[in-house]
């Protein structure tokens, strides 16, 4: 077995094959003049985890492009990030479902898919091929419980990401409670005051995905002003776009971190074991 991984899931790549015992195929990645994509890899075995984030339209261009170098083995598809998860119906008439176009693209060529946190499990069932995701709740919550905070509230910042949030919560024996949290656009949401008893320790925000940041420095802002000690936050996908980490610190929360699921500054802990264990089912 050969694990073999697109440009910007190069770590990830490398600590799943670690996990798995198996070989990196290297390859390396160039343009045409004219901007196209080129890439090669090396010596393949009889199946190939290909690992690849979903993360913008040239990393979806390399995830093809390697599926189809290796079509002469079985391939394993790990989508660590896969993007386009949130447009996963029509809102409005004349919209794509989004999700379902990637999983349709996606599927060709593979035997089978396994991703991380997917946003909406619904889009699993998109997928032509067996589809599974992993959940990194366990591995969030080890990695909180790392930061030595005593008896911290976790918080999900809207319903959807109450779940998730139960997980963590479950993993270190905490608290948790969650937001209502209204989008008035792409980078601006409404968070509405926490209901309960104040909250005066320390508080851990949990989402599956942090985008602009929006969200987190709303409610963290919020989470201070009731009188929260020090806010940290925690995600899965961590795309933070534009300006999204400055931000969020700016916005006085003391950690911010994410997985490797997309790789960066803030990737503090990892979906390799578990995705290797998945792989191994
Ligand atoms: C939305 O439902 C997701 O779970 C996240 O809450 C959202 O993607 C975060 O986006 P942003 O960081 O731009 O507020």
């Amino acid at each position: 077995m050969k694990v073999a991984c697109t440009g910007r899931s190069r770590s990830l790549g490398a600590r799943i094959a670690e996990h798995l015992g198996a070989g990196l195929a290297e390859t390396t990645f160039s343009r045409f003049p004219d901007g196209e994509i080129y890439l090669r890899t090396g010596p393949l075995d009889e199946t190939t985890v290909v690992v690849g984030s979903l993360l913008s339209s040239d990393s979806l261009v390399e995830l093809l492009l390697l599926i189809d170098a290796c079509h002469r083995s079985e391939v394993l598809l790990v989508i660590p990030y896969l993007g386009y998860a949130r447009q996963d119906r029509e809102f409005r008439p004349g919209e794509p479902v989004s999700a379902r176009a990637m999983a349709l693209a996606l599927s060709l060529g593979v035997s089978r898919v396994v991703t991380v946190n997917v946003h909406k499990e619904s889009v699993l069932s998109h997928f032509t091929v067996p589809a599974s995701q992993v959940n990194l709740a366990p591995e969030a919550g080890d990695f909180i419980r790392g930061l030595g905070l005593e008896n911290p509230l976790i918080i999900a910042p809207d319903a959807g990401a109450v779940p998730f949030a139960s997980a963590v919560a479950a993993r270190g024996g905490w608290e948790v409670d969650h937001l209502e949290k209204t989008r008035i656009s792409g980078e601006e949401v409404r968070v509405e005051p926490r209901k309960g008893d104040p909250w005066t320790g320390d508080v851990v925000l949990v989402d599956d995905i942090i985008s602009t940041g929006g969200t987190l420095v709303t409610a963290a802002r919020m989470l201070r002003s009731q009188g929260a000690r020090r806010v940290y936050a925690v995600c899965v996908h961590g795309l933070f776009a534009g300006t999204a980490l400055t931000v969020l610190h700016d916005a006085g929360i003391s950690r911010v971190a994410a997985s490797d699921t997309i790789e960066g500054p803030a990737s503090l802990y990892s979906a390799a074991g578990p995705v290797a264990k998945a792989l191994s089912r």
